[in-house]
């Protein structure tokens, strides 16, 4: 089998011969173990009898969890907490903590070791130390930072042995990080003149209707007389400018361009156009580098009342994305990405914050060609830590490098609004004696003064008090709705977003009755339910949350307030691995908190958010599900979500009225004092602000239907939800028809009733047998309590429903059975290019 795939970056022009190419090897085939060798630097140490693993690889996610794994004894200040208790499950309850060596070959030729060779990670979990033909050639601890070596010296002509080791240790991290070569590893080989790794900087600083200036900062080595040629490509595929310079070069050297761009086409979120920079260095007429850097032609500002793109005020329809997968780990898939982002996108989503490390450089082209902003987080920890052995074991002496690098890979992206220097940092609580934040500020501000700066914080008052929120351009407060307009009364200078808002808890399809809200929240700022349903299944009523939490729709209610906050990232867009709060107790490993479960399927408040955020679509959506056997003759509440003005609820045939939304004129839960920071707890009250509340419905099997009305009362649409008959068979979904060799294809698998209608209480285990042109790569529930191993293929259907995922290792058609005690269920429809 080959061991690798090459790009070649032909350079194609009319003005010049092409006789040399740069090109880029994708190293994919590795062997691996997961036992500390210590030999296994050794250029012929024997690797036979290790495991032969394609990367990006993730060796934790393939075990078995197991709640013994990396238990934490913590105090979360964060949480209130005032002693340390134990932690189970905060890492995903998956063994990421060890050490990981990966080695592979890699041949050059004599001639190819005359020029430059360089070997690239997109980020290695973690520190990783990396060796050529047995020699040491460098480390880097920051397990999500991309680096790059210059190893032409350590090369010889034929075979090379490249090793890695890498290792984790307890205690390093607050939620799921992943383990091994998890991203994409290259090798970039070039002329010894060529433009650097990341030697590109396009910006944009003048833009009206008829032209743009375009600006590029270009870094490149080399000896010797060569002249710079630069074309600009149109979106269309046109090039529409180009310029050339004659330069003598005697290492390294710094140049500036200035371009003109007539009839700008704007990257904009609903237009996001891409123009292409291709730079090329030519000697003596022959191009013997090129380097290609994509960019948008924008504008950005950060006003005191808002964040304005192409002088447009846009309000951040946010979430805060961790770097997993779910089930699939944090091994990096590309269409992985791509499906969160459609699913995010149909919410109504324009925002990213990547929370709260650089996420890999492929989820940002993905931002850019699909028109989402984007936050680029560098740390969530700087000299004091949270965890024993995070981030702030390295922080003295490469978060300089590690800063720096994050913003030279990705400040091409016009994606890219804000640089996030941490989050939550620990430093807020003593006032940032070290002005780290001013540090910071200042390292990312001598390599782009295009973009803002910013923190997310979540000790509002100290991070004020400080100085911290005023040395960022851009503030972000955490979990702080119930004192927005305070923080502008008392810092009118102050411009600031919500860097992390809800923190309501739900699983799928569950309902817990009654719905219980906590009443006394207001005066205490935060909800006593943190534990109400102790069995890790909260209902989807949104009534509770970790105790500096609180509902969707109270974060709507003070933005719609305070105006001037430029938007929201709720915690989080997707269900994560790790973090399972409140339920730290050995019971659960992944999140509560995300519209969307861990393995991409809606929950209720999906449709909130959607409600609220999609501004193409109408949206009319109900809970609970109509299967509710224990709840016959029983009153629960019946919730909707809708973009329509006023609707009617009817069980079967019997009216319960028509209900409109309930806004008071200013939200009741704002505090008098800038100190009340805690903002948990939700009612019943705030929810009827944003959703249509039947309180009292009898549940009756049958039919709940809902019709919706206009202003003057016309029927306007309708939905409805009956009752499941009994589960009939096994419906398999594939969610794309067409995939590339070596892409993953997922399928949503659920037990319907004879008419298709979703049966919500099937929880049986089913096997997968996966053949043809793919084979099964994982599975998952989104239950969060559910510890069935995430690559084997036994799944137990969570209410209902499972999602299935396959990775292609062919042409041809993906044939995927799937079969319970009661049923089976087959699908043959995705096509392998
Ligand atoms: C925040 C923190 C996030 C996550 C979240 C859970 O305090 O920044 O990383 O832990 O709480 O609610």
């Amino acid at each position: 089998m080959k061991k690798y795939t090459s790009v070649i970056l032909l350079i194609c022009s009319l003005h010049f011969l092409a006789a040399q190419h740069s090109s880029v090897d994708i190293l994919r085939d590795w062997k691996f173990s997961n036992y500390d060798h210590g030999a296994a630097f050794q250029e012929n140490f024997n690797d036979a009898d290790w495991e032969h693993v394609t990367v990006p690889h993730d060796w934790a996610v393939k075990e078995d969890f197991n709640f013994t794994h990396d238990i934490q004894l913590t105090m979360v200040i964060q949480d209130g907490e005032t002693t340390p208790k134990y932690r189970t499950g905060r890492t995903g309850a998956l063994p990421y903590v060890g050490i990981g060596w990966y080695r592979t070959n890699y041949t050059v030729s004599a001639t190819e070791l005359e020029e430059n060779i360089e070997l690239l990670f997109d980020g290695a979990m973690s520190n990783a130390k990396v060796y050529v033909n047995g020699a040491y050639v460098g480390a880097r601890p920051f397990g999500y930072i991309s680096f790059h070596f210059d190893i032409t010296k350590f090369l010889k002509a034929g075979e090379n042995t490249i090793a890695v080791r890498l290792e984790n240790f307890n205690s390093q991290s607050r939620w799921y990080p992943g383990a091994g070569l998890y991203r994409k590893v290259s090798v970039k080989k070039r002329n010894k003149t060529h433009v650097k790794t990341w030697g590109t900087f396009v910006s944009t600083p003048q833009i009206t209707n008829k032209k743009a200036l375009v600006h590029l900062d270009l870094e490149v080595v080399g000896e010797g007389k060569c002249t710079i040629f630069n074309e600009i490509i149109a979106p269309d595929g046109k090039k529409i400018a180009q310029n050339s310079k004659d330069i003598s070069l005697s290492g390294e050297a710094k140049l500036s361009e200035n371009f003109k761009i007539l009839k700008p086409q704007l990257w904009d979120i609903k237009t996001p156009q891409l123009y292409t920079l291709k730079t090329s260095i030519l000697k003596n007429g022959t191009a013997v580098d090129t380097y290609t850097t994509t960019f948008g032609v924008r504008s950005i500002r950060f006003e005191l009342d808002g964040f304005y793109l192409n002088d447009e005020k846009i309000r951040f329809k946010g979430v805060n994305m961790h770097h997993d997968f779910g089930p699939v780990g944090a091994a990096f898939h590309k269409e992985l990405f791509i499906r969160q982002m459609k699913k995010m996108k149909e919410m109504g989503v324009n925002a990213i914050r990547f929370s709260h490390n650089p996420p890999a450089p492929e989820a940002l082209d993905i931002c850019d060609e699909m028109g989402i902003l984007a936050i680029d987080e560098a740390f969530d920890e700087w000299q004091l830590g949270k965890v024993l052995n995070g981030y702030s074991k390295h922080f003295d002496l490469w978060a300089k490098e590690d800063l720096s690098d994050m913003i030279l890979r990705d400040r091409n992206h016009p994606s890219i609004i804000m640089w996030s220097i941490g989050n939550e940092i620990m430093e807020q609580y003593q006032h940032d004696p070290n002005k780290i934040t001013s540090y910071l500020n200042t390292i990312v501000k001598s390599l782009d003064t295009t973009r803002a700066t910013t923190a997310g914080f979540n000790s509002a008052n100290n991070a004020l008090e400080s100085g911290m929120a005023a040395t960022v351009d851009v503030a972000g407060f955490n979990y702080k709705p119930g004192i927005y307009h305070k923080i502008r009364e008392h810092y009118p200078t102050i411009k600031f977003y919500a860097s992390e808002t809800g923190g309501s808890l739900s699983t799928r399809n569950s309902y817990k009755f009654p719905v219980v809200f906590d009443t006394l929240q207001n005066q205490r700022g935060t909800s006593v339910h943190t534990e109400l349903y102790a069995d890790g299944q909260p209902g989807n009523y949104e009534n509770t949350n970790v105790p500096w939490g609180y509902a969707p729709y109270k974060e709507f209610a003070s933005q719609e307030y305070n105006d001037f906050v430029y938007g929201e990232f709720v915690w989080t867009g997707y269900d994560y691995l790790g973090e399972p709060s409140p339920y730290h107790t050995a019971k659960s490993r992944s999140s509560y908190f995300a519209p969307v479960d861990m393995v991409g399927l809606e929950k209720d408040k999906f449709y909130l958010y959607k409600s609220e955020w999609n501004e193409d679509t109408e949206v009319l959506h109900f809970f609970p599900h109509w299967s509710l056997p224990e709840m016959k003759g029983k009153k629960i509440p019946v919730v909707c979500y809708t973009t329509y003005d006023k609707a009617e609820l009817f069980v079967n045939g019997k009216s319960y009225g028509i209900k409109t939304k309930n806004k008071p004129a200013i939200p009741e839960f704002l505090a008098t004092d800038i100190k009340k920071e805690a903002s948990g707890g939700t009612t019943m009250a705030q929810l009827e602000a944003y959703a249509l509340v039947w309180e009292q419905v009898i549940y009756e099997p049958g039919e709940a239907k809902i019709i919706a009305y206009d202003k003057k009362g016309k029927k306007v649409a309708e939905t409805r939800r009956v009752t499941a008959g009994k589960p009939h068979h096994i419906s398999v979904k594939n969610e794309t028809q067409i995939i590339q060799e070596g892409e993953v294809a997922v399928y949503v698998v659920s037990v319907v009733d004879k008419d298709g209608n979703l049966y919500p209480h099937y929880n049986k285990n089913m096997k997968i047998e996966v053949s043809g042109a793919a084979q099964f790569l994982a599975s998952g529930n989104g239950d969060p309590t559910n510890v069935q191993n995430l690559s084997k293929p036994t799944r137990a259907f969570f209410n209902g429903q499972a999602v299935i995922y396959v990775q292609s290792i062919a042409k041809g058609t993906i044939v995927l059975k799937t079969n319970s005690e009661d049923f089976e269920g087959t699908n043959t429809t995705v096509i392998v290019k």
